[in-house]
């Protein structure tokens, strides 16, 4: 009936969820990658480039936890086939909005996973040339990896679960959440 439609996710309370990582665990972990960063980069300055919009939180908090100078813009990219899982083709949808010739690139992911985006991504942006190309990555899931990659600066590593929260999302929903939370197997597999 109308009432039941197969293709509608469906959207548990995020209470409802196991917290992974808390807000303050978050905030830790990033003041330490950042107090690390502004150590490698002493002196110099830096551009953060965030793939959207999963890392748009992260990279704000990076942002202001790096105390070298910095920059930052985004690229946005799409996988084909299902939005939850990458199908290994990579497009670019928005690319960097300054050059970063002769500059010193973080990207910026929330999750790095099988690799392929990550790996398209730095061959992309190793084309403009810049002085030195990192990855930082929120998460790491190491067992999922399909090509080889590796991020420079890692939050936290995890095994292959679905996540949400702390600008991840399911279907666009709970990128806002505070906290990164566990998203219940039974939906995520539907
Ligand atoms: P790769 O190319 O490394 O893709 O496979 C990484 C991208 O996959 C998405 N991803 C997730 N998104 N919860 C999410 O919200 C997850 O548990 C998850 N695992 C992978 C994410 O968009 C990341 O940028
Ligand atoms: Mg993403």
């Amino acid at each position: 009936d109308a009432m039941s439609n197969t293709s509608t996710p469906v959207f548990p309370s995020a209470t409802t969820m196991d917290i992974l990582f808390s807000r303050e665990q978050i905030a830790e972990r990033v003041a330490a990658i950042g107090a690390q960063i502004s150590t490698d980069y002493a002196g110099q300055s830096v551009v953060l480039i965030g793939v959207l919009k999963g890392a748009a939180i992260f990279l704000a908090d990076l942002a202001r936890a790096i105390t070298v100078d910095n920059t930052f813009d985004f690229v946005a990219v799409s996988s084909y086939g299902r939005a939850r899982v990458s199908s290994g083709a990579v497009k670019l949808i928005k690319d960097i909005d300054n050059p970063i010739e002769g500059k010193h690139v973080i990207l910026v992911e929330d999750i790095l996973d099988t690799g392929l985006t990550l790996s398209y991504l730095r061959g992309l942006m190793l084309q403009h040339k810049p002085a030195s190309l990192k990855i930082a990555t929120c998460l790491d899931k190491p067992e999922r990896r399909l090509v080889p990659i590796e991020a420079d600066y890692t939050a936290f590593s995890i095994p292959n679960r679905f996540v949400i929260g702390y600008g991840m999302d399911y279907a666009e929903v709970y990128r806002n959440l505070a906290d990164i939370r566990l998203f219940p197997e039974e939906v995520a597999g539907h």
